[in-house]
């Protein structure tokens, strides 16, 4: 049976492996990319806009909306990512500039108006702070009966990457994540105990660079960045490529299992601000209000985003 293609924004704020993620929903014929918006996180907005636009002509995709959307949190001091994105926020090969131009109007608006256009409940990917998603919730709560989900990279069930205990995303916005949890939306987590799962280990690279096509050698080479980033500051030998993760449970419903937790995030720690709270194993005997990922079929992973980028790739050489 042909399934018709699930509506879905991405709010992001690319970020190589941002990057990875749009370039996967632009070949997937399983979704429809009905609109990107940007976020600060992994630079500041406006570079993330520039690069969401430099992607998308990459990916011969300049027909899809763009919006910019938060610079900084609800409340507190501003993270960037630009440790390990570089200055550009997608630091590495030369890419083209972008060939079309944002929206005129901020994401909020954007991602609203695409909600209420939709036939079909939106599914609304975030792969950076949620600052976007709590404001369009807090301020357009009427949207909230068109929205199938939410689904987010960001946090983890134990350990952090930005400080020990928090991950990037959550500890940029966790007032911006609590509010989307308290908001009763569904919402299904995506963190670093799944995306370490996803590692560009060498073989993966060596099939990005063996594409015949300059996007190909464009990814590898992002992952090479990304790496160097990753071996740096983290000694990883392989980068995580944790945000295609949230793209591929749309497009294949098998690569990622779940599981019911309650969620929470913490937002008063002081060591432990934006640790994200999940009680896997439900000692608070609190209900569940999301679905943790927690294992990935890192093969069915691999082959998805490679195929995907390669059939891109040969469309657009
Ligand atoms: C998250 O932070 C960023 O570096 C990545 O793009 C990803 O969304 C991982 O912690
Ligand atoms: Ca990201």
């Amino acid at each position: 049976m042909m399934h018709s293609p699930l509506p879905i924004i991405i709010d992001c704020d690319p970020g190589h492996d941002d990057a990875i993620a749009l370039l996967l929903a632009v070949a997937s014929p399983r979704v429809e990319l009905l609109g990107v918006t940007t976020c600060f996180g992994n630079c500041a907005v406006e570079d993330g806009t520039r690069n969401a636009l430099r992607i998308l002509t990459l990916a011969g995709e300049t027909s899809v909306p763009v919006a910019q959307g938060a610079s900084g949190p609800l409340m507190g001091a501003t993270a960037l990512g630009n440790y390990v994105h570089g200055t550009s926020g997608l630091d590495g090969p030369d890419i083209p500039e972008p060939a079309f131009l944002a929206s005129e109007l901020p994401a909020v608006q954007l991602i609203k108006s695409l909600i209420e256009r939709s036939h079909e409940s939106v599914t609304l990917v975030v792969t950076g702070p949620m600052t976007n998603a709590a404001e369009l919730f807090r301020d357009h709560p009427e949207v909230m009966g068109n929205v199938r989900e939410v689904i987010f990279m960001g946090g983890s069930t134990s350990g952090g990457n930005h400080t020990p205990s928090a991950e990037f995303n959550t500890y940029a916005d966790p007032e911006a994540l609590q509010q989307v949890i308290d908001s009763g939306i569904p919402l299904r987590m995506v963190g670093l105990n799944l995306t370490h799962q996803a590692l560009a280990t060498p073989d993966v690279v060596e099939q990005m660079r063996a594409m015949n096509h300059p996007l190909g050698q464009i990814c590898a080479e992002w992952m090479g960045f990304f790496g160097s980033s990753y071996e740096s500051v983290w000694s990883f030998e392989s980068p995580p490529v944790h945000d295609p993760c949230t793209v591929a449970a749309l497009v294949d419903p098998t690569v990622i299992q779940w599981q019911s937790s309650f969620l929470a995030v913490e937002l008063e720690g002081k060591w432990s601000r934006g640790e994200t709270i999940v009680d896997l194993h439900n000692r608070y005997s609190f209900a569940a209000n999301a679905q943790i990922a927690v294992t990935l079929d890192r093969s069915a992973y691999w082959n998805l985003v490679l195929g995907s980028i390669d059939q891109l790739g040969q469309k657009t050489r």
